[in-house]
């Protein structure tokens, strides 16, 4: 569980990073998962290399699915969220390859965002993304960056218009182009040890850097919604999430199967 100035740094820069109970022993088995499911593939002639895999909702190994069923993350959401149950809402892996000599630059977006109706709520109506670094994360290893407080502003901004004010919030990504102009604090890289969890919202302008370091950077991310607060994905995200939701339910743990919603 989180401190109360932690719970207060969520709520108001919209991300801190705190210590979990995983193990060591559990973040060397995930990050074996991820050498054997996301590795490095030389590109074919003419093509571009990627650095950064992924996999959102199709990957169905125990050591990964140890990590999603744990009950940190159910608590802390319900601890954040202020709600009495809280469903899984998506899962996904991210490896970002090095490239020791590339330039160190950096994405800026939301995924989603919200009123400030929904943020004041209870429980809250937003989703609360946690992003467990399965590798130790520093300034060179593609740390996520983010503005502070940044998804504050926006809600504040959706809150006065009245187009956008009650709108159900919605998953969809939007370029910091494409965002008002406002006064958003500078971007900052979130720097973790093999272990740490950062908790965060996912409408902060955030985004994901070039691994200009000589290692793999290795997260796992996990995201939760209050029960009965409807987040709306884009639709080949929906049928996605239904088939990984019916497989969870089968394959978690008796005692941890209620962190699926029923179908
Ligand atoms: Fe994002």
């Amino acid at each position: 569980m989180l401190t109360d100035q932690q719970v207060r740094q969520f709520d108001q820069a919209g991300a801190v990073t705190v210590d979990s109970p995983l193990t060591s022993q559990q973040m060397s088995a995930a990050a074996n998962a991820y050498d054997r499911l996301l590795p490095f593939q030389e590109p074919d002639p003419g093509e571009q290399a990627r650095y950064r895999l992924g996999n959102a909702c199709q990957f169905f190994d125990q050591e990964l699915l140890n990590l999603i069923q744990h009950p940190f993350f159910e608590d802390v959401a319900k601890q954040v969220l202020n709600t009495q149950s809280a469903y899984l809402y998506l899962a996904a892996m991210a490896h970002t390859h090095p490239q020791p000599d590339a330039e160190w630059t950096f994405d800026q977006h939301t995924d989603i965002q919200y009123c400030l109706s929904d943020l004041n709520a209870t429980p809250k109506r937003m989703v609360c993304s946690f992003f467990l670094w399965i590798s130790d994360v520093n300034e060179k290893r593609a740390p996520l960056v983010l503005r502070p407080g940044s998804h504050r502003l926006i809600a504040d901004w959706r809150e006065s218009n009245p187009d956008l004010r009650g709108v159900t919030p919605q998953v969809v990504g939007t370029k910091l182009a494409d965002l008002p102009n406002l006064p958003f604090e500078e971007p900052m890289p979130v720097c973790a040890k093999s272990g740490q969890v950062s908790v965060l919202t996912t409408s902060t302008v955030h985004g994901a850097s070039i691994n200009v370091d000589t290692v793999p950077r290795k997260s796992l991310h996990i995201s939760f919604t209050p029960e009965d607060v409807q987040v709306l994905l884009p639709p080949h995200q929906v049928d996605l999430k239904k088939s990984y939701d019916a497989f969870l339910r089968k394959h978690l743990r008796k005692d941890r199967q209620h962190i699926i919603p029923n179908s």
